[in-house]
């Protein structure tokens, strides 16, 4: 295979700064990753927290699983390589909106520690607050709003996560919650306890 990592020179210097940008927002950046099972409610609550966070006048931008599927990783499917290729690829595009000063909220499956470690490491882990969408499988099988987990119990899905590949819950999340036991407001304010400290300036 060609050598595609010959004659780059990064530049690190001369550019406007994360703080230059924070500055000009009145803001700092922080990442919000959402990580559990299709149809947890990870989508529901990335769009009803950047709402809220939004009224207080805070930029964010929502990265969101099938709609960076639609477009910079249309080439990826759900085999635990790809999948590797997928949450690299959006931890990358998150650490251009955290060095932009953005708030960054991403809602993916990301279904296991590995690849939720190397997520955070690329974005730094003191950018990095993990919620855990810990609503049962059950649950997201009753609901089944997009009618995957059907189509994965009569075969037609391969790799479908919680029925025929793994989902590993995080050991230690800043945050989890269930939306089986919580409504959307709850959480939502359990949210922005967790966050508003952590992007308001002075
Ligand atoms: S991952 O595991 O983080 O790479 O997945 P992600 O990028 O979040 O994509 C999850 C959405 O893809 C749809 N879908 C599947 N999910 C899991 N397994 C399989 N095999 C699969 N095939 C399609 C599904 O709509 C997921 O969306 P959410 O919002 O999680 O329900």
């Amino acid at each position: 295979m060609e050598e595609k990592q010959t004659n780059i020179y990064p530049i690190f210097d001369r550019m406007m700064t994360r703080e230059d940008k924070e500055r000009l927002l009145k803001q700092r950046s922080v990442m919000v990753w959402f990580t559990g099972l299709s149809g947890s409610g990870k989508s529901t609550m990335a769009i009803a927290l950047e709402r809220e966070l939004h009224k207080c006048g805070l930029l964010c931008r929502i990265l969101d699983g099938d709609n960076i599927r639609s477009g910079i990783n249309n080439n990826l499917g759900f085999s635990a390589e790809d999948r590797v290729e997928n949450i690299r690829r959006i931890a990358e595009v998150s650490k251009l909106f955290i060095d932009t000063g953005v708030i960054t909220i991403a809602a993916f499956i990301s279904p296991n520690n590995d690849l939720r470690e190397m997520a955070a490491s690329i974005i730094g882990k003191e950018n990095f607050l993990e919620i855990y969408v810990s609503t049962p499988i059950e649950e997201c099988e009753r609901r089944d709003v997009k009618g995957l987990y059907a189509k994965a119990r009569r075969g037609e899905i391969k790799d479908f996560t919680g029925v025929s590949a793994p989902f590993e819950a995080p050991g230690h999340p800043d945050l989890t919650l269930d939306t089986s036991v919580l409504s959307l407001k709850e959480s939502v304010h359990e949210l922005m306890d967790l966050i508003i400290p952590k992007v308001t300036v002075a």
